[in-house]
């Protein structure tokens, strides 16, 4: 079976105290997890030793960067680049949400150049489409998340591709508590995977874990994540709530 993923994403949330706990509360539990599951924590960048180090005790539990720089090193004040990232074991790095697309104008090119940072250094890329509630109005959801794909990933080759995760993020459904439905979800992740299948071919295609996020809860994840084209998802809010991101984890196929 494909990874599956539950991936924790903090944002701008807690203090260093309050992380510190609430991933010591979430280890207690000691969700044990399968060779293909997994669970990863985006933490803001003074946590991210912490974070690694604690869950690195842990089989398939791992620390990630909610973002890192386009550029490799230099006079970058405030950035974080790859490599950084890579010295201090860091596995995972969240690329495009949609948060920093919009308030930090990120855009499809420079986060091909992201990507391509962190592939290069071994460093996952989860990387976040979706499109916003305007363009679902119109139906035009699959054509807009086509286009992200295909400007940022798409000219990669079939082996780096693989190692990338794709979360799916309907922009209306983040922090709303207005999740998609799981039809609604499956379907445009199958539509993804169609798309990756058409580029790359159904075995590149068929391995590549696609979450979905957008108001996943510890009441919905079992449904949401019972799709066959749904591989875990991409938590926000429920995942600043020991209890909540545990079950979402159990949910997990
Ligand atoms: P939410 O956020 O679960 O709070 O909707 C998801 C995300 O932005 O990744």
């Amino acid at each position: 079976m494909r990874n599956q993923i539950a991936a924790a994403n903090w944002k701008m949330n807690l203090t260093y105290q309050q992380g510190e706990a609430l991933l010591d509360e979430i280890l207690k539990a000691k969700v044990e997890l399968a060779d293909h599951q997994h669970a990863v924590f985006a933490v803001p960048f003074p946590y991210l030793i912490m974070a690694q180090t604690k869950l690195s005790a842990r089989k398939n539990y791992a620390a990630a960067a909610q973002n890192c720089s386009d550029q490799p090193a230099g006079a970058y004040t405030g950035e974080v680049s790859a490599e950084m990232l890579k010295s201090i074991n860091i596995g995972y790095c969240v690329l495009g949400h949609s948060e920093r697309r919009e308030y930090f104008s990120e855009h499809n090119q420079s986060l091909a150049v992201k990507t391509q940072r962190c592939l290069e250094l071994g460093i996952t890329p989860i990387f976040c489409c979706g499109e916003p509630l305007s363009i679902r109005e119109v139906d035009a959801q699959e054509s807009y998340v086509e286009a992200q794909l295909k400007e940022s990933l798409f000219h990669f080759s079939a082996e780096d591709i693989s190692k990338i995760v794709i979360a799916y993020e309907p922009i209306w459904a983040i922090g709303t508590g207005k999740t998609a439905t799981s039809a609604q979800a499956q379907e445009m992740h199958a539509c993804i995977r169609r798309q990756l299948k058409e580029k790359y071919g159904q075995q590149v295609a068929d391995a590549i874990p696609i979450l979905y996020g957008g108001s996943v809860k510890a009441g919905n994840a079992k449904e949401l994540f019972s799709s066959p084209d749904v591989d875990g998802g991409l938590v926000g809010g429920a995942s600043l709530v020991a209890a909540d991101f545990i079950k979402i984890i159990q949910a997990l196929k």
